[in-house]
């Protein structure tokens, strides 16, 4: 037996000399004139006895585990180690679960460690000799549980996505007819408070109102202005872009203040629709003249409509006929020779308070020249005009709160908010100031 004992300690040696050289099993039982079983034998006894020689037999490995996985806009990672803390840390962790950090940001993340003890059998067989070894092996285990949260939600994305392939698309804008120079005009594009997503039952509130309907509202008042409009003087039009042109603000279907809303179709769905309308809008009107479009924040669309509005920024950006104001003001104020216009949702200010505030935002740019100060205002969905009076030659100020292309949803149908007529306006002033307007009703293709 002692024998048998000593000749196996050699054989062992051997094989883990062997082994470092790098050498295969099959090449190692040939050179030993052994079996490769009995090589590979003594390769996993030489590991048990490494173990057993540490003191420290953990089933996780010295470099770590780490484990990532992700659901919807959130995701988690664990990492199990025996390392911890001198060489890893959350930045290391980050690196070794490819958690990719410009998709996620780290929400949490916690530390644990703790101290095992196990059960060590080793079987270890040298040529028919079996041997148990049983003893209790401790160790220091640590864990690192990091909860990751999506930078941009995945519905942001999908929207995002959908925008993107329409930008893909580029411009259509059609060659425009000639313009007389002589008297041009300027004309404001009123699509006001189109509700994009709103959702109205008809049994319930007198009409149907949603997704697809105010998509074809909107198209079918853009055709229906250009027709009505004296498009071969337009000089420029402005169109406000904003007003609440999407009924919601957010995925969860509330606007910005958090209030739910009764909603159409999917928030991806909802963005792409509403963008590729405003987008229409602007390549038909660029069609006839300059445009300039302005962004007017609302109540129920502040960051969607933000975000549309530089989508159009980015659509249009090579065309010289279109410009974008995206700047965060909420307020926007464009001047025509001898005219002055203010754009606001009308939903913060007071309506007795915006002749000052003009004149107190423009005092240099434009108010001081402007013969002719007139306020566009959604918010309301009813037409009201409210005027200061003259004095001398200037017009005084006049607010116009203008009606909205969407019909009642149930809320404003039970508080009796009902009758308003659904249309959009365009308005156009000439160098000498004179204006006038022209309104059209709302109608579906069908
Ligand atoms: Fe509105």
């Amino acid at each position: 037996m002692p024998v048998a004992k000593d000749r196996s300690v050699e054989l062992s040696k051997k094989v883990d000399e062997l082994t470092r050289k790098g050498m295969t099993q099959r090449q190692i039982a040939s050179k030993l004139h052994i079996a490769p079983s009995t090589v590979c034998r003594y390769q996993n006894l030489s590991k048990a006895s490494a173990s057993k020689i540490d003191g420290d037999d953990c089933r996780i490995p010295d470099n770590g585990v780490v484990s990532f996985s992700s659901a919807g806009d959130t995701a988690k990672a664990e990492y199990l180690t025996k390392q911890l803390p001198t060489e890893q840390t959350l930045e290391g962790i980050l690196k070794e679960c490819g958690a990719d950090l410009s998709v996620w940001r780290v929400k949490e993340w916690s530390y644990k460690a703790w101290t095992t003890g196990m059960k060590l059998r080793i079987n270890s067989g040298i040529d028919g000799d079996k041997e148990k070894i049983d003893r209790i092996s401790y160790g220091k285990q640590y864990s690192i549980h990091v909860v990751f949260q999506r930078i941009a939600p995945k519905v942001f994305k999908e929207a995002s996505d959908l925008l993107w392939a329409k930008f893909r698309d580029g411009s259509k804008i059609q060659k425009r007819p000639p313009v007389k120079k002589t008297d041009p005009m300027l004309g404001v594009v009123c699509l006001f408070d189109a509700h994009f997503a709103k959702l109205a039952w008809g049994a319930e509130t007198g009409k149907d109102y949603d997704l697809q309907i105010a998509e074809d509202v909107w198209c079918n008042a853009i055709e229906d202005l250009l027709a009505r409009s004296p498009c071969s003087r337009i000089g420029k039009w402005v169109l406000p872009i904003g007003n609440d042109l999407v009924h919601i603000d957010n995925p969860d279907n509330k606007t910005r203040n958090g209030t739910p809303q009764d909603t159409d179709g999917r928030y991806a769905k909802i963005i792409a629709t509403a963008a590729s309308s405003a987008k229409y809008a602007v390549e038909r009107l660029a069609s006839v003249a300059d445009v300039d479009v302005v962004w007017v924040p609302g109540n129920h669309d502040l960051t969607t409509s933000f975000h549309i509005a530089h989508y159009l920024s980015g659509v249009f950006h090579k065309h010289d006929g279109v410009s974008v104001d995206v700047s965060p003001s909420p307020r926007k104020y464009v001047t025509w020779n001898e005219v002055l216009l203010g754009f606001t949702h009308g939903n913060e200010e007071k309506i007795a308070d915006l002749p000052a505030i003009m004149a107190t935002e423009m005092k240099t740019k434009g108010w001081a020249k402007s013969k002719v100060a007139d306020w566009f205002l959604g918010h309301v969905h009813h037409s009201q005009k409210f005027m200061t009076k003259h004095v001398g030659e200037h017009k005084g100020v006049t607010i116009r709160t203008m009606r909205s292309l969407a019909s009642t949803d149930s809320w404003h149908h039970r508080k009796g908010y009902i009758g308003s007529i659904q249309s959009a306006e365009a308005h156009f002033y000439t160098k000498s100031y004179w204006d006038s307007c022209v309104s059209v009703i709302a109608r579906t293709t069908k």
